[in-house]
């Protein structure tokens, strides 16, 4: 059994460790040699079509869901095309509006989910285009779309979905950088640059890899706690929705993500002394901001852990009471970096609470029923 494991204790650690591996069979064979593009010569999608996109839907369930979040950003702040994101189970009753014009995106790492397959029907049925991406080549929802990007992650069997979210990051980074160059809605040099950070990233994941040990002693004092807060602004928003579903699923601890500066809008009375509070500091442009919501929670005694970028430890060690660092790179790309110690934190804790971490209870790997 570890044999198939990697001689790891469990699939999910095994398939965090193979994040790295994950990056770069995604990327692999869709940027050219020069760095200076992404090819994706899998699209029917024409340049045509490209030009005539109005407006994108990303749908999704759970954790595919949440990387739709990050893709909305990155096409957004890329190309400049509205993006909406819906949970499948919601989009179909909404009367979402699409026109040809409409591209939708379903993501999925099985390719088999029940209301991500009967949300992408009803695209099609309102005429949409739908781009699949999915971990599962022949699966219903690749079979169905009428494009897919492979994510090349591998088959995942724990049932928290970590290196699929990953490998989703990629796709996502990967199809707005080439719907960009087709738009020119960034110039070759922003284009290259993006390029260049995405594939330094699967070098300094390993280097992060390599030292779980803060965020394992970290996960150890939360495993206690049956309540606890993530906030965040912006990417890390998006990033710690993602990881408060993590450990719900699989540590049973009770948690909420919240922006920010959202939460002095009512939840501010949840916190009480030494309420564990996990702070997402990576975002440069809102940092200040972020620290100001750290201090609202600081302040009515909450124990905060931030996880931020070198330059900023020492600044925020006066307002925190720990702090990890990640790599730097472009603000963009940190989510595919930040989220690593999320899901060694929910896996650590689901360790020390004795549960059966790659198959928590209640929960199944695909749900294909409505
Ligand atoms: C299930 C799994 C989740 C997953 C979701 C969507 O609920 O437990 O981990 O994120 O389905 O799965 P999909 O295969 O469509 O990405």
């Amino acid at each position: 059994v570890t044999a198939e494991k990697g001689g790891f204790e469990h699939f999910m650690l095994k398939e965090i460790h193979e994040q790295p591996k994950a990056y770069r069979d995604t990327m692999r064979g869709r940027i050219d040699e020069a760095g200076k593009h992404v090819v994706l010569p899998e699209l029917k999608l024409s340049c045509e079509q490209i030009k005539n996109i109005r407006n994108i839907q990303i749908i999704a369930c759970g954790t595919a869901y949440h990387a739709g979040l990050v893709g909305r950003h990155a096409i957004e702040q890329l190309v400049r095309i509205p993006v909406e994101n819906d949970v499948a189970s919601e989009y179909r009753y909404r009367s979402p509006i699409v026109t040809p014009e409409t591209l939708v995106i379903v993501v999925s790492q099985s390719g088999e989910t029940a209301d991500t397959l009967a949300a992408l029907r009803e695209a099609q049925r309102n005429g949409a285009h739908v781009l699949a991406i999915t971990n599962v080549v022949g699966s219903s929802i690749a079979r169905d779309a009428d494009d897919v990007i492979v994510t090349l992650a591998g088959p995942e069997i724990a049932v928290a979905s970590t290196k699929a979210y990953t490998s989703q990051l990629i796709a996502f980074y990967l199809f707005a950088l080439y719907l960009a160059e087709v738009r020119g809605s960034q110039t070759p040099e922003v284009i290259s640059q993006v390029i260049a950070a995405m594939q330094a990233l699967p070098e300094q994941l390993e280097s992060m890899l390599a030292k779980p040990e803060a965020i394992k002693a970290y996960a150890e004092q939360i495993s206690k706690h049956e309540h606890l807060f993530f906030i965040g602004r912006g990417l890390d928003y998006a990033v710690v929705q993602e990881g408060s579903l993590k450990l719900k699923e699989i540590s049973y601890i009770h948690s909420e993500a919240y922006a920010a500066g959202e939460l002095k809008h009512g939840t501010l009375a949840l916190i009480e002394d030494g309420i564990p509070v996990i702070a997402l500091a990576t975002q440069d442009a809102v940092l200040e901001k972020t620290v100001s919501n750290i201090k609202e929670v600081g302040a009515r005694g909450a124990d905060i852990m931030a996880i931020t970028h070198e330059e900023h430890v020492t600044g925020l060690l006066k307002s925190v009471n720990q702090v990890f660092a990640i790599p730097k790179t472009l603000p963009l790309l940190t989510p595919a970096l930040s989220v690593v110690p999320l899901q060694l934190l929910s896996y650590y804790a689901s360790l020390a609470r004795g549960n059966d971490v790659d198959k928590p209870r209640n929960l199944a790997k695909s749900v294909t029923v409505e």
